[in-house]
Order: C-alpha cells, then sequence, then structure tokens
C-alpha cells in the first residue's frame, strides 16, 4: 500500500516511464506533486521544491496545474500544501498515481505499462475507434483511451453499449501481444478474466463473479461488464488488438438501456455499485483491473496453460445447458450442456452425449440449473 515514505520508489518509476515516453515529462512531475500531498499533511512548496528537486516556480505551475484538471489543494500561509479532495473526473496524474500505487511498492524491474500512454476524453464516438487509429499509428502496447461519454458506444454483434457519463467506465486497451493467431480466441477471455478477477478479489465480490463465454463479466449471473475485442491479424502474428472494454460501475444499467433493445427473458445488467451497496472510485476500479490485466495477459504470453486454468475457474457456464445462436434471436447454432472451454478459446458443448466446440456466437443459458459434473478427457465437467 502507498505511502510517502514510498516516494523515492514512485519517483524513479516516473523518471523511467517519462525516459520511455510512456508519460509526458510534466505529467511525471505533477503526479509526484500529488505523491507527496497523498496522505494530506501539508506541505510548504519550499519542502516540496527541495524534495522534488524543483524550483518554486516549477511546484507552483504543477499545483495550479493539478487544481486545473479537478484536485482541490488548498494553500495556507505557514502552513502549506493540503490535498482535500479528487476530482470527479479521470485525469491522467490520478489513473496514474493510482496505477503505480496499487503496485508492489519497491518491485524491481521494468514498470507497468498496462494502462499508459494513457489518452482520456471528455466525449469520443466510441473509445474503440480512437484506439484503432492510435494502433495504425504504431502506439504502443498497454495504451488506454478511457471517454466520459461514448455518442456511439459500440457493443457486440452491431448493438449499442450504454452507459452514465462520468459514473461508468468505458475505456480501449490496445495490445500487441506476443501470442500465436491461433490462440487469439483465448486474448477476450483473458482480458474477461482479468476484469473478474479485479471485482472478485480486489473489489470483494468473491464467488459472486463469473465469465460468461466468450466475452461477459457477470455480478450474480448479471452481466456487469461486455467487453468488444478488434483486432489485425497477419498468418503468423497478430499485429494489434482493441479490446474495449464497458464496465458498470455507478450508474443503475437497468434503467439506462431503452425499452426497445432490452432483450426479452435476459437478466437486466448490474453495475458494482448495485452489486455493493456502495459507489466505488472509479480510479480505484480502473487500476484494479489494469493491474491484473498485467498479470493475466503476460501469463497468457508466458504460460497458455495458467491462463487457461484461470479462466477455467471464473467460467460460469460450464455445467449449464446453454443455447448459441448466430446472434440475439438468430439461428441456432448448437443447444446443448457447456462442458468447458478448450486450449484455444471455444465453448465445448455435450449435445447429446457427441462433443461439439463452438468458435462464436451469443449464448442464453436455458437452465441455471447446475448439472452433475463428470470427467470428459482432460476437461472436468
Ligand atoms: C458487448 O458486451 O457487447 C461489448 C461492449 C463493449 C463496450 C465497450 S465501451 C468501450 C469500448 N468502446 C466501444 O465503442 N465499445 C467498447
Amino acid at each position: 500500500m502507498y505511502n510517502t515514505a514510498n516516494l523515492d520508489w514512485v519517483g524513479r518509476q516516473l523518471a523511467d516511464l517519462a525516459e520511455n515516453q510512456r508519460i509526458p515529462k510534466g505529467t511525471a512531475q505533477r503526479v509526484l506533486v500529488l505523491a507527496s500531498l497523498w496522505c494530506g499533511e501539508p506541505i510548504s512548496g519550499e519542502q516540496l521544491a527541495r524534495n522534488l528537486g524543483l524550483s518554486r516556480a516549477a511546484v507552483n505551475k504543477h499545483v495550479a496545474a493539478l487544481r486545473e484538471v479537478g484536485f482541490n489543494i488548498s494553500a495556507r500561509p505557514g502552513v502549506g500544501y493540503v490535498l482535500r479532495a479528487l476530482p470527479t473526473g479521470l485525469p491522467p496524474e490520478l489513473v496514474t498515481f493510482s496505477i503505480l500505487a496499487k503496485q508492489e511498492i519497491g518491485a524491481r524491474g521494468a514498470p507497468n505499462v498496462m494502462g499508459l500512454p494513457y489518452y482520456y476524453y471528455e466525449r469520443v464516438v466510441s473509445t474503440n475507434d480512437v484506439a484503432r487509429a492510435l494502433a495504425e499509428g504504431g502506439a504502443p502496447h498497454g495504451t488506454v483511451v478511457l471517454a466520459e461519454q461514448q455518442t456511439g458506444g459500440k457493443g457486440r454483434l452491431g448493438r449499442r453499449w450504454w452507459s452514465e457519463p462520468g459514473k461508468d467506465l468505458t475505456f480501449s486497451l490496445l495490445l500487441r501481444p506476443s501470442i500465436e493467431p491461433r490462440h487469439s480466441g483465448l486474448l477476450v477471455l483473458a482480458v474477461a478474466a482479468g476484469v473478474a478477477e479485479a471485482l472478485s478479489t480486489d473489489l470483494g465480490l468473491g464467488a459472486r463473479v463469473s465469465l460468461k463465454w466468450p466475452n461477459d463479466v457477470l455480478v450474480d449471473r448479471r452481466k456487469v461488464c461486455g467487453i468488444l475485442m478488434e483486432a489485425a491479424i497477419d498468418m503468423d502474428r497478430i499485429q494489434w488488438c482493441v479490446a474495449g472494454i464497458g464496465l458498470n460501475v455507478n450508474s443503475h444499467p437497468d434503467r439506462l438501456v431503452p425499452e426497445v433493445e432490452r432483450i426479452p427473458g435476459r437478466e437486466p445488467p448490474v453495475s458494482l455499485a448495485d452489486a455493493l451497496g456502495v459507489e466505488e472510485s472509479r480510479e480505484d476500479v480502473l487500476s484494479s483491473v489494469l493491474n491484473r490485466l498485467r498479470l493475466v495477459l503476460s501469463e497468457l504470453e508466458h504460460n497458455v496453460e495458467g491462463c487457461l486454468q484461470r479462466i477455467r475457474i471464473l467460467d460460469g457456464l460450464c455445467g449449464r445447458t446453454v443455447e448459441v445462436r448466430t446472434a440475439e434471436g438468430g439461428l441456432l447454432v448448437a443447444r446443448g450442456l457447456a462442458a468447458g472451454i478448450d486450449e484455444d478459446g471455444l465453448l465445448i458443448l455435450d449435445v447429446g452425449g457427441a462433443i461439439r466446440c463452438v468458435a462464436a456466437g451469443e449464448v442464453t443459458v436455458v437452465s441455471w440449473q447446475e448439472k452433475p459434473k463428470h470427467r470428459l478427457g482432460s476437461v472436468e465437467l
């Protein structure tokens, strides 16, 4: 956990990130000012300047810039600066600090780059479109584009994605994973597993969290997060991949989706605030998710089996009777007992004793009543 005694370590991480062009130098300095004020103790401008190796004028300028993006910092003569309140938005300074504060303080090696560079917008059509353009322009693995509002948020299968400005998290993560293209089906599941682990472990939702193949995260069997993956894949490598993540944090999504777009018979979506009964701090949720994604995606690159294991533990469909259709209300692809996820990320179905693997589609759970588990090959059912 971060405290101001860790300032040296944070300073080194920030210097490294700035040198590697993950964050602008000015942002790195403002994050350092923020880190110095974090514990809420007063600190004089002179002391700050001395500690951080900056001029007094530079400290004043950075404090003014932090106030500009919504930090409430008071200044009293003879007392110093005090951090009173955080912004309601998610400016780069707050997100960068939150990412670093969640890391194992003192850890050696390269700093976390999942989430940096970080592009923050008030309003865009779709963060996936912005991230795609950045990918095509050569932006690095780990880049994040986050918007408070999307005027054309995209869901899977041509649907819209609805979220409440300032209340939820809508962002896209650019990945350039070193994995074989045949494992690309696992990528969306790995991203879903990273989000799910953040919710179950860091937010304490535990076993209430599960995955619904191929791209949904559920809490109490209701959708809390959807993922839209877009990628450019060559014969032998994944050039880039954009994982668009819509996570309901503090909205009431059951009221957000227009009547005409609701899916009859489907449980309404849920938010973390609905599930936990209290509002969550979005920067905390975002940095937990990004830190979990760093771990899970690195495991996918170095230990596919281990990553698959994580995904299978979270699989909420296994043992249920399901229907897979081309789209909601579309053609029936298969109906059977969900029997796990194979090593390429396909859904395994037991269709009257015959095994079928499905690569894509929309799943509806016909019955949540769990069937007795049995073992099929290497997959435990
Ligand atoms: C789905 O469940 O259908 C996938 C929803 C994905 C929504 C996110 S919000 C951020 C990113 N930008 C978009 O336009 N869509 C994704």
